[in-house]
């Protein structure tokens, strides 16, 4: 794979660029030390980049496989400007089987397939680049928006924890849950943030903490078993994390370990967020039971950083999400508005605003 740097430092705002007709995707596993791009320039480079966590966060994620349609088409339409529509389908499950969990991937390529499905002749690129270059813009909106909304639900001011990442990095921009955490700081109602290292990836310690101290926000990191130690000792008025995907009745999936958290919360009398987009909310998947958990490899385990750190013969249970009932979700905040104590009912009124 290319690798190219910008010229300059890199904000949290640009894991995704489109460049000289290719996708740019800062490269998540290096950071915090290099601030790279990996170069892609076909579906199936998109589609690696995805599954090796080159660019994660499920908003993200459906970000790449938008800009992924745009480069299969193109290609496709090169090679058989006839037969185009018929080979791309091949690149299209190529780029929804790149990771299970994160609904937002399928969003994205069903809503390309739609303006695939009302393209006339010629080359069908353009109109796909408008369509993904609008998925992006419109994500990074979404999340200015909910940010002002879980803001609004915190009220005093105290510590936060949060878990995994959900930045800039994870979105089209400014992110979910740390959109509300920065929204929320910026009116004086949050004092510090509690970040869980967020084991085997650490996108906590090296991405969240990363976004947060170039903000300025006080952040203070823990390993994820301190989590409900830290709701013990007080201070800690919300836990706030995202989603990849959201069931019909309200069950939350996210990275493993934030049922964890929620229990602990609900144990210690602390409020618990999550804020995602709508296109999070999955109405084809009834609840979280039928939510798909991605499983990876055991490597990631048992190293840290590359090195192995598990006694030799072990083995490993390794799902990367986790299902939070719910039942012990305080509110759901979107784009759109909050869910407070989310139900199959209050999910469906939801979704009849879209
Ligand atoms: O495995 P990852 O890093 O893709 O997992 C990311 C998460 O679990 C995030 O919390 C979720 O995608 C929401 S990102 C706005």
């Amino acid at each position: 794979m290319q690798e190219v740097s910008l010229d300059g430092p890199v904000s949290a705002d640009q894991a995704l660029l489109w460049r000289d007709d290719s996708l740019l995707l800062l490269d998540q596993r290096r950071l915090p030390r290099d601030e790279v791009f990996i170069v892609c320039r076909d579906a199936r480079a998109t589609a690696d980049a995805i599954r090796t966590m080159v660019v994660r966060g499920a908003p993200a994620i459906g970000i790449a496989a938008a800009y992924g349609v745009v480069l299969a088409a193109r290609d496709r339409y090169a090679r058989d400007p006839q037969g185009w529509r018929g080979a791309l389908e091949e690149d299209l499950q190529l780029l929804a089987a790149a990771r299970p969990t994160a609904v937002n991937l399928l969003w994205a390529i069903a809503r390309l397939r739609t303006v695939i499905g009302d393209l006339g002749g010629g080359d069908p690129a353009p109109r796909l680049l408008d369509e993904a270059l609008a998925i992006h813009r419109q994500d990074r909106a979404d999340n200015l928006r909910m940010g002002d909304f879980g803001a609004g639900l915190i009220t005093g001011r105290s510590a936060v924890i949060t878990h995994c990442n959900t930045g800039g990095l994870a979105t089209g921009g400014w992110g979910t849950a740390l959109g509300v955490i920065r929204a929320a700081y910026s009116q004086g109602k949050i004092e510090r943030v509690y970040a869980d290292e967020t084991r085997p990836w650490l996108q906590g310690a090296r991405l969240t903490a990363w976004e947060l101290v170039r903000d300025g926000i006080p952040v203070e990191l823990m390993a994820d078993s301190a989590a409900a130690a830290r709701m013990a000792a007080g201070g800690v008025s919300w836990v706030i994390v995202g989603a990849d995907r959201i069931a019909a009745n309200g069950d939350v999936a996210n990275k493993i370990g934030t049922y964890g958290l929620a229990v602990a919360a609900r144990h210690h009398g602390v409020k618990f967020m999550v804020a995602a987009p709508t296109s999070t909310i999955d109405p084809a998947t009834l609840d979280g039971a039928a939510i798909p958990i991605e499983q990876r490899p055991a490597e990631e385990v048992l190293q840290c950083a590359g090195q192995p750190i598990a006694a030799a013969g072990a083995g490993v249970w390794n799902p990367v999400f986790d299902v939070t009932p719910a039942t012990l979700v305080d509110a759901i905040v979107t784009e759109l508005g909050i869910i407070e104590r989310p139900d199959a009912d209050k999910i469906a009124h939801h979704l009849a605003k879209v």
